[in-house]
Order: structure tokens, then sequence, then C-alpha cells
């Protein structure tokens, strides 16, 4: 990654607009310095619209440029060409007094795992693009997508590895499906998940299942168990069932377009600013 951002300009970072900071690695503020940077907050469709909004502002605040995305369907993709230019307008600007002209902004992708890269890559290089091979010299080995005359970009991304030691970051990332379920306990995280919506999104649990809030979590979800028959043997409820579908109908988006984390949650703590 280091020897990747060397040969661009331009750091084009994907988070998920669902949970903005746990989908994050800030250490790419160091990594990038000097560059210009796009944050893109992608699966837009699956995070509340109002919160989108915010959130980029919020990028914005630290000197970012900022673009709320659909990579799935396309959405949103065709105003990045511009907002490059404004990124890398000094850039741009410096090159032409020094007499270099028609020098595309060269960026990278980056982001954590499952963000969307592979799919913001593919959608936003469409078909028309070209590879453009290795450049002797500057970037052996390299494979440049040309996607037009002004940008080019790097055809593989930088992964960046979440903070998973900070148990919200690590449990944020578990609730919309970029942690291993298979190490999860299933009914843990959907009793999280629940007082999480529970003070942000208390009317579309209701709403989606039919029930009223219990006292805790745990009977909450007993409750969805029981109106969705998800029954073992013997007619008792299981609650590992009942976990998977909450779980999976958040993910889904299903239980309607949600954003767990609210900027100014991340101003009290003076966390997460953009060098
Ligand atoms: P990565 O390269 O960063 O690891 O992520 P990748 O592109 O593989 O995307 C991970 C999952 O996120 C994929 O779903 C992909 O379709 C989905 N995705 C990417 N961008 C968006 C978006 O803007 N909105 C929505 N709703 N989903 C998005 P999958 O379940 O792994 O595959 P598939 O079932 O979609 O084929």
């Amino acid at each position: 990654m280091q020897e990747n951002i060397k040969l661009i300009d331009l750091i084009i970072e994907l988070v998920d607009a669902r949970v903005p900071v746990a989908s994050r690695n800030p250490d790419i503020d160091e990594l990038g310095k000097g560059k210009s940077r796009i944050v893109l907050l992608n699966k837009s469709d699956l995070a509340d619209a109002s919160w989108n909004r915010r959130w980029m502002e919020y990028f914005e605040a630290q000197g970012a440029f900022a673009l709320e995305v659909n990579s799935k369907s396309g959405s949103g993709i065709k105003a990045i060409n511009s907002l490059v230019q404004k990124a890398c307008a000094e850039k741009i600007a410096r090159d032409r007094k020094r007499g270099i002209v028609n020098r595309p902004v060269r960026a990278m992708v980056v982001g954590i795992p499952n963000v969307g890269k592979s799919t913001f890559i593919n959608s936003f290089a469409g078909k028309a693009c070209t590879k453009t091979g290795n450049k002797p010299g500057v970037t052996k080995g390299k494979q440049w997508i040309r996607l037009n005359k002004d940008l080019e970009l790097l055809d593989t991304p930088g992964i960046l590895w979440p903070k998973f030691e900070d148990e919200q970051v690590g449990m944020h990332l578990a609730f919309i499906g970029s942690m291993n379920d298979e190490i999860i306990i299933m009914e843990e995280l959907a009793s999280d998940l629940l007082e999480r919506l529970r003070l942000l999104y208390p009317d579309a649990v209701e709403q989606r299942y039919g029930i009223s809030w219990a006292d805790s979590s745990a009977g909450t979800l007993g409750e969805i168990a029981r109106v969705r028959r998800c029954l073992l043997k013997g007619e008792a409820l299981d609650l590992k069932k009942a976990a998977d579908l909450l779980t999976d109908d958040f993910r889904s988006g299903r239980l309607g377009r949600m954003t767990l984390e609210r900027p100014q949650e991340q101003d009290a703590e003076g966390q997460e600013k953009i060098q």
C-alpha cells in the first residue's frame, strides 16, 4: 500500500454509509498525507438518506471531498469525475504551470474488506475502460485502468484493516456482516443490535415484526422468535434462528435504511479527524 501510494495523486476511500467510522482505518490519514482525498459513502442505499448528507458534511468539514454512492446500482458514480477534478485542482494547476498538460490524475481505491471496493471499481470503470498495462520505469508490474483522458485508476484496491481491537468497532462491523458470523454468538449480536435499534429506530422494529419492545433485548428477541414461529422441537423458542432473521433483515435493508453511527458522537470524542 505504501509503495502504491507513492504512485498516486488521489485516494478514493470507501466507507460503509451505515457505519462510516467503524468501517474506516484512520491510519490512512497518515499514509495518505499530502494526497488528495475523496471519501465515498458506499452502500448509501442501505443507510438513512438524511444521515448520508450529515456524514458528507462531516467528512467535508475534515477537509475531504465526499459523495454518497451505491456501487451496486451505479447511482452517484457519474458525479465522481467532476469531484476528482475539484479534489485535484491544485495538482492540475501546478502541472499546467510547469507546462505539463494531459497528465491524467492517478487514483487508488482503498477500504476495509467487504466495503464494496471491487463492486465500485467495476461500476466506475464500466465496460468502456481499457487496461493500460505496465508503464516501464515508474509503475513496473502495476495495472492501470484508464477511465478517461483525465483519470487513471490502479486496478488493485488497497486493503485497510479495521480497528478490530476497539470493541464498538468490532460490534458495528459484525452488525453489517463484515466479521465472520461463525465466530460470533448470534443471539448476543442480535441483542446488541436490538439495543442500538431501540435507541435509533424503535418504530421500524415494532412495525416489521408486529411486536412491542420487551423490557430487555433478549425479551424482544424472544418476541420476534414467537411471532415468526422460530421454534425448536417441543415449541421452545429458537433464539438463534430469530437472531439470524433479525441480522439478515437489517443487513439486507428489509428493516429500512439505517445509519448506526452519528457524526456528533464522533465529535464528542474528538476522534476521526482527517488530516
Ligand atoms: P470488497 O471488494 O471491498 O471486499 O467488496 P465487494 O465489492 O466484494 O462487495 C461486498 C458486498 O457488498 C457484495 O455483496 C456487493 O454486492 C455488496 N455491495 C457493494 N457495494 C454496494 C452498494 O453500494 N450497495 C449495496 N446494497 N451492496 C453493495 P455480496 O453479498 O458479497 O455479493 P452479491 O450477492 O451482491 O453478488
